[in-house]
C-alpha cells in the first residue's frame, strides 16, 4: 500500500517535472508560428483564450483570409470582383493591384500586427460610437486594453470618463477620416478604388493636413470584407457595417475581445454619443443591424466576446 503510494507519489512528479520542462522550453524558445497554421496550435497567455475548446468557432475564424493587405498577398480575381460591385466601381484589377503596388511604397509592406504568443495575452476593447456609451463609466475600463480601437469620428475629448483616452487603432474610411496623431494605427477600410487613391494622396507631400502616420497604416483585405458577408452574415444585408467588420478583424488580432458602445441607447435610438440626437432614427443603411446585432449578443452569450451594455 505505502510503496504503491510512493510510487504513484513518483509519478506524479515525474510528470510535474516534464510538463515544467516543456512549459519552459515553450517559453524560452517563444515559438512564433507560421500564419498559416495560427488557427491550429493557436495559445495565448490569458485566462481564456479566443480558441480555446469550441471547433465551430475555431473554424469560422479559421476560414478568415489574411485580414490585412500586404504587398506580397494579392486578392483572386472573384474577390476582385464581388469587391468592384459593393460601389459600382469601373476600373479594373490591373488598375487595383497597380494603385497597391505603389501604395505600398509609401505603407509598410506587413502589417503591423503582433502575433499571437504563449507569453502574451492581446487584449482588445472595440469601441463603437453608440449614445448608450454616455453616462457608462466605462472610461478607465475601456482605456486598461492593450489595444483600444476606435471608429470613424468617435473622439474621446470631453467624454473620457465613458469612454476612455487611449486609442491604439482607429478604423477609418475618406468619408470618415479624422485625424489620428502620429501615435495611433490608421486601420483603412477601403469601399472602392476612389478610397486607395484617397490614401494615396494623404501621404504625398503636396497634402496639407496630416491625417495620419504612414508608418503606421494597415489596410483592411477586401476578401476579408467578403468573408464576414459570406460567412458571419450569410450574405444578408449588401455588406457589413464598419463595426460589425471591426468586432470580426478583433477575433483575427486579440485573444480576449471585449465590446463597447454598439446597439441603441436606453431610448432605442442608434445615435452617436457625441453627437446631438436628431428627431429622425437613425437607420442602419445598407447593412443588416438587427443580424449583425443579434451575432455580437450570441458571441456574448458563447463567451467568446464579452460585450458591454450599460443597464
Ligand atoms: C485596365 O484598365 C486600363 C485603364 O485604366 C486599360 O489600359 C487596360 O487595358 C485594362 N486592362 C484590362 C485587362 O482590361
Ligand atoms: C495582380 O497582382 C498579382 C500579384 O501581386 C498577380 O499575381 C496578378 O496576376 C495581378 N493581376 C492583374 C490582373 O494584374
Ligand atoms: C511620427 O512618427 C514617425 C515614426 O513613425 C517619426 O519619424 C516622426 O518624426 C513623427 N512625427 C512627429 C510629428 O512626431
Amino acid at each position: 500500500m505505502m510503496r504503491k503510494l510512493v510510487k504513484s507519489k513518483m509519478a506524479v512528479s515525474v510528470l510535474l517535472y516534464v510538463t515544467v520542462v516543456a512549459v519552459f522550453l515553450i517559453h524560452s524558445l517563444d515559438i512564433s508560428l507560421p500564419i498559416d497554421n495560427l488557427w491550429e496550435s493557436r495559445v495565448c497567455a490569458c485566462r481564456k483564450c479566443l480558441t480555446d475548446g469550441d471547433p465551430w468557432f475555431q473554424q469560422l475564424i479559421g476560414m478568415s483570409p489574411q485580414p490585412f493587405l500586404s504587398k506580397d498577398h494579392s486578392i483572386s480575381e472573384d474577390d476582385f470582383k464581388w469587391w468592384k460591385h459593393l460601389q459600382g466601381e469601373k476600373r479594373n484589377f490591373t488598375f487595383y493591384n497597380s494603385t497597391l503596388d505603389e501604395l505600398f511604397q509609401v505603407i509598410p509592406p506587413v502589417p503591423g500586427v503582433v502575433g499571437p504568443s504563449p507569453r502574451r495575452c492581446r487584449t482588445c476593447a472595440v469601441v463603437g460610437n453608440s449614445g448608450n456609451l454616455l453616462g457608462s463609466h466605462y472610461g478607465s475600463l475601456i482605456d486598461s486594453h492593450d489595444i483600444v480601437i476606435r471608429m470613424n469620428r468617435g473622439r474621446t475629448e470631453g467624454y473620457e470618463a465613458d469612454v476612455g483616452s487611449k486609442t491604439t487603432h482607429r478604423v477609418i474610411y475618406p468619408e470618415s477620416a479624422t485625424q489620428l496623431g502620429n501615435t495611433t494605427r490608421l486601420v483603412f477600410f477601403p469601399f472602392k478604388m476612389f478610397d486607395l487613391l484617397w490614401l494615396q494622396k494623404i501621404f504625398t507631400p503636396a497634402f496639407k493636413s496630416r491625417i495620419a502616420n504612414k508608418d503606421l497604416t494597415m489596410i483592411l483585405n477586401p476578401a476579408f470584407m467578403r468573408y464576414v458577408h459570406d460567412v458571419w452574415l450569410e450574405k444578408k444585408g449588401r455588406y457589413p457595417s464598419t463595426g460589425f467588420m471591426t468586432v470580426a478583424l478583433s477575433l483575427q488580432i486579440c485573444d480576449e475581445v471585449n465590446v463597447f458602445g454598439f446597439g441603441a441607447d436606453r431610448d432605442g435610438n442608434w445615435n452617436h454619443y457625441f453627437e446631438k440626437l436628431k428627431n429622425t432614427r437613425l437607420r442602419t443603411g445598407p447593412h443588416p443591424g438587427q443580424q449583425e446585432y443579434q451575432i455580437i449578443q450570441e458571441l456574448h452569450n458563447k463567451q467568446k466576446i464579452q460585450f458591454f451594455v450599460p443597464q
